[in-house]
């Protein structure tokens, strides 16, 4: 695996030292106008960096201040799914993590398991399932690490998002996160073992970054907008145009609730 691109990255910010990353899902990117003036390093300038190719994702870092925080974006993410080797997810957070990166916020757009949560919901992630059969600190580095996972969605932050939620007025759904590897949706089937299993949302990413991100040592947070309900749940298919759409109507509640966050924690 590459060396990384921590000098690369330290040059171009030139001078600003993060402390938070937060990664923004399908149709998300739009998170970063909250950011003032900031700093942006296309995803295709930085060397032996994936391109997403995925519609709805912008595809760069954008740096900047938002309230008390010095915040990296990761304006599109690159799946497992298009082929990456898992092993640059690790490489690119232990990257953030050299920059300064402290707390590490994950978001991504998933599939309710549960009819009570319908599309337009935004659940705070409190726990994960690995199901997607890859693990990006595989043949990362010579000694595992063996990195423990029992709290692995920060306790204390995730009450401080629950104050900040009850405060603005967000509703906030709190649950269990399952990832599958993708790219296609879940059949019916899998919808209920997924459920059966504990999960109350289904997505294709975000697992295999906050591993990585608990393997450096970072506080994590994890949110999910709900953009469908999982197959066989309703009558309706799942398409990614549908995804994008409901993304794009719940997107504000996101950003305002990451927004207070910045400002008061
Ligand atoms: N399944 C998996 N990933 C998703 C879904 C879904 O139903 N919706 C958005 N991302």
């Amino acid at each position: 695996m590459a060396e990384g691109n921590y000098e690369f990255l330290q040059e171009k910010l030139d001078g600003f030292v993060p402390d938070t990353a937060v990664v923004l899902g399908s149709g998300l990117g739009d998170f970063t106008n909250a950011l003032q003036d900031p700093i942006v390093i296309h995803y295709e300038d930085i060397p032996g960096c994936p391109t997403t190719h995925v519609p709805g994702h912008k595809g760069g870092l954008y740096a900047g201040v938002i309230g008390k925080h010095n915040v990296i974006c990761l304006a599109g993410r690159t799946h497992l799914y298009e082929g990456l080797d898992p092993r640059y997810i690790a490489m690119s957070t232990r990257d953030l993590k050299e920059l300064g990166v402290k707390r590490f916020i994950a978001t991504n757009a998933a599939g309710s398991l549960r009819v009570d949560m319908p599309a337009g919901s935004l659940m705070m992630i409190t726990d994960h399932i690995n199901f997607s059969g890859r693990n990006p600190l595989v043949g990362f580095s010579k000694t595992p690490s063996f990195p423990d996972m029992s709290a692995v969605y920060n306790p204390e932050l995730c009450q401080k998002v629950r104050e900040i939620a009850k405060k603005e007025n967000i509703e906030l759904f709190e649950g269990v996160y399952a990832m599958a590897l993708g790219p296609n949706f879940e059949t019916p089937a899998e919808v209920k073992m997924f459920r059966t299993l504990g999960a109350d949302a289904v997505g294709m990413s975000t697992v295999p970054e906050v591993i990585t991100a608990i393997n450096f040592g970072l506080d994590v947070l994890g949110f999910s907008i709900i953009a469908n309900l999982g197959a066989g749940l309703t009558k309706e298919y799942v398409n990614h145009q549908e995804v994008l759409d409901n993304v794009a109507k719940t997107n504000a509640k996101l950003t305002l609730l990451l927004k207070k966050f910045m400002e008061e924690a």
